[in-house]
């Protein structure tokens, strides 16, 4: 953690740390484990990695919320948050299922914007983990995996960056075009998922 973090997370910061590493390693034993048993590797990446102070008093204000870590960690999700960048669409289902059995967190919610999609389009599933926490009289805290394919990957990054450009304004031109663009990746990763499936079956 980087030292500005340090100081806003206090006396929550090592817990973060060893919840972020916890995460990590866990997910990362899931995806091996995948690979041992499937002979190809699930995962283009995985990351994991804890708000930046800056980040979570922007979101923390913009709900409305009081500035502190204890009302982030209490209000929200992604404090602590990973991210899985599958090659394939039944990739994301597999390690879902294996972090499902897991006996280091209990499963809150699954939200599932692969099956339903965002209206701009954005793809992923996200799954709400509920974790031990017990700092400061706060017993359990809720982390955030999102698993995307590298298609969903690029286009939500691309998107992502537009956001920022806040002199473009969104133009329902922009809108569509942009909700196009992830609908034709979401059909591309249809196909690969689908030679994928040929090939496999020889
Ligand atoms: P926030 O949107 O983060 O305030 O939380 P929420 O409770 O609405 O959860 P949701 O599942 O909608 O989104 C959680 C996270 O998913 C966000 O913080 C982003 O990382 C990612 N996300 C959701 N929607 C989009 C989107 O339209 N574009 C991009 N690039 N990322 C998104
Ligand atoms: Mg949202």
């Amino acid at each position: 953690m980087k030292q500005e973090d340090l100081a806003f997370y206090g006396a929550f910061a090592p817990k973060l740390q060893e919840i972020h590493d916890l995460m990590l390693h866990e997910i990362q034993a899931i995806l091996d484990s995948i690979s041992t048993d499937s002979e190809t590797a699930p995962a283009e990446h995985l990351k994991c990695r804890i708000k930046s102070a800056e980040s979570l008093k922007e979101k923390l204000r913009k709900n409305g919320l009081p500035q502190t870590p204890a009302a982030g960690l209490q209000h929200l999700s992604d404090v602590v948050g990973a991210r899985v960048v599958t090659h394939f669409i039944g990739d994301i289902y597999t390690v879902l299922e294996r972090l499902e059995q897991s006996d280091k967190w209990q499963i809150k919610k699954v939200k599932d914007y692969i099956a339903n999609a965002k209206p701009n389009g954005y793809r992923s599933l996200h799954v709400i983990l509920t974790m031990p926490f017990g700092v400061g009289g706060i017993e359990t805290i809720d982390t955030e995996i999102q698993m995307r394919t590298i298609a969903m990957d690029c286009w939500a990054s691309l998107e992502h960056q537009l956001k920022y450009k806040k002199n473009i304004r969104n133009t329902a031109l922009i809108v569509d075009e942009l909700k196009r663009c992830a609908d034709e990746m979401a059909s591309t990763d249809l196909s690969m998922q689908t030679i994928r499936d040929l090939i496999q079956r020889g």
